[in-house]
């Protein structure tokens, strides 16, 4: 017989389905900081799996901020795009966007896995035919599952389409095996992908926030090729974590104040402090590389506090890549030094299935640690979205334990 709720990590046996879950739920009517929008409630099981769909038994879910972009609905309402895009009926959103757990029953066309395989979780999602129609992936139509796509990792169940599915690396704990994926294969597009513009050995590369998921991820890809990764972090006990995992070297932001949109260059005062500004962060990371070279690439995600010095202190022919605006979405910069200094600008998002397993088979040969910090139970999930909100969450990956009772 159907069990209608089973609790946290309660004995199942394999494929049995109950009628509700526990879900972190996000609520039109609750938008706002984490612990306005975030909830955890009783919600149905996701129950139909068309040809190419799996359902997920989920041990545990990987802690980043589509979650939290998600709940302001600010610059999207994701839950009404995913009402009238997808035709989700439902009236709540469930975010997250990593994750690992058991596969628990697949769709009649499933090939990939079976039932039991414990599979990590990848986010980039095409939609339902896409994998019918085209084998290659069309990146720009990527959509990021768990936020721009409805039922995420936060909920004791998840659908999803087989191709998300990839298996575990044995030697990981449910934890570490959720935190990783989307710095990891983000950092990686970034940093390996963009020909000419991809880091190589011995080049010096700037990347902001050396601690946060993406930059722990960064500094050991840029290892790994012997380049020479200089961080940016704001306390010395960053710093130190930074240092530990590999960085090259170390900048405090909260010693400079020239941070934002860069002024009208018809103010001459404010031009001229930013000139400065831009002078003194370009002589600190001199001196943090021990060399006087500029970044070849810098690695973007705070935008708007940032992305001018960025623009400014990138080598010649060197590229700013960026796949976020924590800070802000509005950046500025002098077009002159884009076209004199030929310049480039990318943007990068996630990144392909390929690359989520040339990720996993480095995580698994033991090149790529996922740099797993802190492991939290599903109980305190508003708590940690809401650190993280407020930039006070602890350095590297963090995890949130779902079904798993304890990291093992
Ligand atoms: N498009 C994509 O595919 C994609 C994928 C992954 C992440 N992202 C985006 O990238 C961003 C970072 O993600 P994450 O997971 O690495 O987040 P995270 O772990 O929370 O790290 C964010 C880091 O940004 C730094 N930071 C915050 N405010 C800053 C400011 N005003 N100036 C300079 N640095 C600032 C902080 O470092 P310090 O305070 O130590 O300087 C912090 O460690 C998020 O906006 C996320 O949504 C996008």
């Amino acid at each position: 017989m159907k069990p209608s709720f089973l609790h946290l990590g309660e004995p199942i046996t394999i494929g049995q389905v109950p009628q509700d879950m526990l879900a972190l739920t996000l609520c039109a009517d609750r938008y706002g900081e984490p612990s306005k929008s975030m909830k955890i409630e009783k919600v149905d099981v996701p129950s139909e799996l068309n040809d190419y769909e799996i359902l997920i038994y989920v041990m545990a879910a990987g802690v980043n901020h589509n979650a939290i972009w998600a709940g302001r609905a600010k610059p999207i309402d994701v839950l009404k795009n995913t009402q009238r895009l997808d035709r989700d009926t439902r009236s709540y959103f469930i975010p997250g966007s990593d994750g690992a757990g058991i596969v628990w029953r697949v769709g009649p066309n499933v090939t990939n896995v079976k039932v039991g395989d414990e599979v990590i979780l990848q986010s980039g999602y095409l939609g339902p035919e896409r994998i019918i129609r085209n084998s290659r992936e069309p990146l720009p139509n990527i959509r990021a599952w768990g936020y721009e796509v409805n039922g995420g990792t936060f909920a004791q169940f998840t659908r999803v389409q087989s191709y998300q599915c990839i298996p575990k690396p044995k030697h990981l704990s449910w934890a570490e095996a959720s935190c990783f994926m989307v710095s990891a294969g983000t950092a990686y597009r970034m940093l390996c992908h963009w020909t000419p513009n991809e880091i190589k050995a011995d080049e010096p590369i700037l990347i902001w926030g050396g601690a946060s998921g993406l930059g722990c991820m960064a500094i050991q890809i840029c290892n790994m090729v012997g380049a020479k990764p200089v961080v940016v972090v704001s306390s010395p006990e960053k710093k130190e974590y930074c240092k530990k995992i590999g960085a090259v070297g170390v900048i405090e932001r909260t010693a400079f104040h020239g941070w934002g949109k860069m002024p009208d260059i018809e103010d001459r005062e404010r031009f001229e402090q930013w000139r400065k500004h831009v002078k003194a962060f370009r002589n600190a990371f001199y001196e943090a590389l021990g060399e006087r070279r500029n970044p070849t690439v810098v690695l973007e995600h705070p935008g708007e506090s940032t992305f001018a010095t960025s623009l400014a202190v990138v080598e010649r022919g060197g590229m700013v890549v960026t796949c976020g605006g924590t800070s802000g979405y509005y950046g500025n910069f002098d077009l002159r030094q884009l076209w004199v200094n030929q310049k480039r600008i990318q943007g990068s998002h996630f990144t392909t299935r390929e690359q989520c397993i040339e990720i996993t088979k480095l995580v698994s040969d033991r090149k790529l640690n996922p740099c797993l910090s802190k492991v939290y139970s599903f109980e305190e999930a508003v708590l940690v979205h809401q650190l993280m909100a407020d930039n006070r969450h602890p350095p590297g990956n963090i995890s949130i334990l779902i079904n798993a009772k304890e990291e093992s």
